[in-house]
């Protein structure tokens, strides 16, 4: 067996012929090949002798398909990853490099909030740096390409998969690709070895599946789908992202894996995009299953003419490709067009001339989770936390008796899903956190007073007498990871009732109580929000998830998160979001002597936590804002203005927040929309004025031809701490 460095000098030698040589050098099979992915198990790793070994038959492929297929899906370990790939150069005629990628979503050893709650910190170079070092961790590990970011915008939360996105909001959450491109990419992969390509995902509008059940139909308006759900993935394109990966779901009919009308001519042609889009994880067959593809060869057939680059673990391709071309059902051309990008990228990353790439166990063990790793997770779990309640409770005090009570109190599960590289051994846990923060006359009693979903008579015994001899009451709750992230929907999304029934035993003891959820997902809070005097919605906090919240509970740091995704009042009202419409009608409160207006009859309209929401410690003041112009030109922008105060006794950060509505335009326009936003750290007694500049590119939306621009006409700018901010600040656009 040769050395790593031998084969890499072996590669080097075909570094110098052109990819357009190389690709006339292979033959049809070794082409298709090139466009199979398929996941670890069938490759044997650093303690066999990387060989592959997987169940090739249940594929109907051959071993020689495997062999010379052109990338790995979810691989990650130095010693592993450079076994995998020495081996495969072995055997592989011409010599090309498998490309390792794998979904490194939210950290790799080091695990940082999921992406949700990165979306609730507002911080855009936090979230850029989270990617930073999720890419150095991966890619010493072996990794070159993440699954990631996932840009999908929601607005049901009983998808479990909203937890990926950075929420509701097309502005932000096109800022938030951004970053994390940057973060995962930085200037030149070819070159910064501590740099992986990204993948945004998923292609397109996946975050509208009907009734937020995964995998169900999307089926919307093309002007709807341009203006709120496409802006997040161009973004990330814009911003050099390499790959696009396919979504499950149909877009206008058609599922997207197959659908020409997004890919080639939207994505491709309008787009531009010429790199790497891969099919979801058996999404290509899926399209049997979707009823627009008959068998595998007319899925294989779809796929490819749609744009499709890489088939991820199905084998249509593998094995309806070659004859189809032979058939003159697929022309050849779109399979090499497919396979150079595939060659691009591995160039790209240099991966001809060194195939291992960062790939370096002795590396590895030095820079995965190491310190200054953990320090970034644990101050972008701070940042991501989000206050949701506090009737004088938080921060608590050191000294006393606190009883730390329920399921996550004592436990790892504070990485969230995706996060199969992190390990929950590693996560330092809440009760050890706080433990860490009281003084000698303080005590700390724990107990779990349930498990996620049941609860034994012991358990109950024991959370009453640790509640009964307390102070105050602590209360860690909410989802285990398994009940968000893939397949991860739900339809009731209150806390499971027995914890449900941990809240209410606990109230009649009439002790303060502060909650602190760990979920991944905006939850219905009722039997939490009415019976308890603090809430902090933690999310999945990831490593150092259990120190940043004991950070936050005795105020050695200030709670700074605002909410990204509403969280509705009851699942009834879902969707709910704050960029909606107005209807004809008043929007009513419930009553129902009232008739005829936009109302339900049982409950608001409004969510019970809205988009931007978040509280502090500090106590912020809004002076009243100026706008500098009541009138606004194409090349004339306006400015608005507010003063700031921290009226509190702690130094916090505020996140002044800059909305605009359209008053009158060609469709109907969101009652609110993001425009802008500043985080603003204030001593206490501070004051600052925080100035946004606002221009004509930033009212420009889909009109019903499909055309992006600016009404002259009036608009509404608001500045405030979240999007129910409802001073006006009346404006005209002339042109
Ligand atoms: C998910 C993708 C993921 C892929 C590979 C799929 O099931 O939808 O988000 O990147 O698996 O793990």
């Amino acid at each position: 067996m040769s050395k790593p460095s031998e084969q890499a000098s072996r590669i080097s030698s075909i570094n110098n012929q052109t990819l357009t040589e190389l690709l006339g050098q292979m033959t049809l099979d070794e082409k298709i090949a090139q466009l199979l992915q398929l996941a670890v198990p069938f490759y044997e790793g650093a303690e066999g002798d990387g060989l592959i070994t997987g169940p090739m038959e249940s594929l109907g492929i051959s071993e020689e398909t495997v062999r010379n297929s052109g990338s790995v899906l979810g691989m990650a370990g130095a010693a592993e990853t450079i076994n995998v790939q020495r081996v495969h150069l072995q055997n592989n005629r011409l010599g090309i490099p498998l490309l390792m990628m794998a979904d490194i979503v939210h950290g790799f050893k080091t695990i940082f909030p999921v992406p949700l709650a990165i979306g609730c910190s507002w911080d855009l170079e936090l979230a850029e740096q989270s990617a930073v070092i999720a890419a150095k961790e991966a890619s010493v590990s072996g990794v070159h390409v993440t699954y990631a970011p996932m840009v999908d915008l929601v607005r049901d939360p009983r998808w479990g998969r909203v937890m990926e996105s950075t929420g509701e909001d097309p502005y932000l959450n096109s800022e938030f690709g951004r970053a994390f491109v940057r973060g995962f990419q930085g200037t030149d992969l070819a070159n910064d070895m501590d740099r992986v390509a990204a993948c945004v995902k998923h292609f397109a509008a996946y975050g509208a599946a009907e009734g937020g059940r995964d995998y169900n139909t999307v089926d919307m308006s093309e002007r709807q789908l341009r203006e709120f759900y496409l802006p997040a993935y161009k973004a990330a394109l814009d911003e050099g992202c390499e790959m696009v990966m396919t979504s499950f779901n149909t877009v206008d009919g058609i599922p997207a894996t197959g659908n020409s009308n997004l890919m080639r001519k939207l994505l491709r042609e309008e787009w531009g995009f010429d790199g790497i889009l891969i099919s979801d994880w058996g999404a290509v067959k899926e399209l049997i299953a979707h009823g627009i593809a008959a068998d595998e060869s007319e899925a294989a057939q779809k796929a490819i003419q749609a744009g499709v680059d890489i088939e991820m673990m199905t084998s249509c391709y593998a094995k309806h490709l070659s004859e189809l071309v032979e058939n003159k059902e697929v022309d050849v051309a779109l399979i090499d067009e497919a396979v150079m990008r595939i060659l691009t990228l591995k160039q790209k990353l240099g991966l001809f001339d060194n195939p291992y790439r960062a790939a370096d166990p002795e590396r590895e063990k030095e820079i995965v989770f190491c310190d200054a790793h953990r320090e970034a997770a644990r101050e972008l779990a701070v940042k991501s936390c989000v206050l949701l309640k506090n009737e004088d409770v938080l921060p608590l005090k050191r000294n006393g008796k606190i009883a730390l009570i329920g399921p996550f109190a004592q436990s790892g599960d504070l990485l969230g899903p995706w996060s199969w590289t992190g390990s929950k051994e590693d996560v330092v846990q809440l009760a050890d956190a706080m433990k860490s923060k009281l003084n000698s006359s303080a005590e700390l009693v724990v107990a779990a007073g349930c498990d996620f979903e049941t609860a034994t008579e012991a358990q109950w015994v024991e959370a009453l007498a640790a509640a009964e001899a307390a102070d105050v009451i602590v209360l860690a709750l909410g989802e285990h990871s398994d009940m968000s992230g893939e397949a991860g929907s739900r339809a009731n999304i209150q806390l499971p009732e027995v914890q449900l029934e941990l809240i209410r035993k606990l109230e009649e003891l009439g002790k303060p109580i502060a909650v602190v959820l760990f979920n991944g997902r905006p939850l219905d809070l009722h039997g939490v929000y009415d019976k308890v005097d603090a809430i902090l919605e933690a999310w999945f906090p990831g490593s150092e998830g259990g120190l940043a919240v004991a950070d936050l509970l005795f105020g050695d740091a200030n709670p700074s998160g605002r909410l990204t995704m509403s969280f509705p009042f009851s699942v009834g009202q879902i969707p709910v979001y704050y960029n909606a419409f107005n209807t004809g009608r008043p929007q009513g409160a419930p009553d129902a002597q009232v008739k005829y207006v936009s109302q339900y009859l049982d409950i608001p309209n409004e969510p019970l936590y809205p988009f931007g929401y978040g509280l502090s410690y500090s106590l912020f003041d809004y002076s009243e804002a100026q706008i500098s112009s009541d009138i606004m030109t194409a090349d004339q922008s306006i400015k608005i203005a507010v003063k700031l105060t921290n009226k509190g006794e702690v130094a916090g950060e505020e996140t002044v927040q800059l909305y605009v509505r359209d008053i009158s335009g060609e469709v109907v326009r969101p009652l609110k929309e993001l425009k802008d936003f500043r985080k603003i750290t204030l001593q206490p007694g501070e004051s600052c004025e925080v100035e946004f500049e606002l221009s004509e590119s930033q009212l420009r939306y889909y009109h019903s031809d499909l055309k992006h621009y600016s009404d002259a006409g009036a608009f509404v700018a608001y500045v405030g701490p979240n999007s129910k901010v409802n001073t006006e600040l009346p404006f005209k656009l002339t042109k």
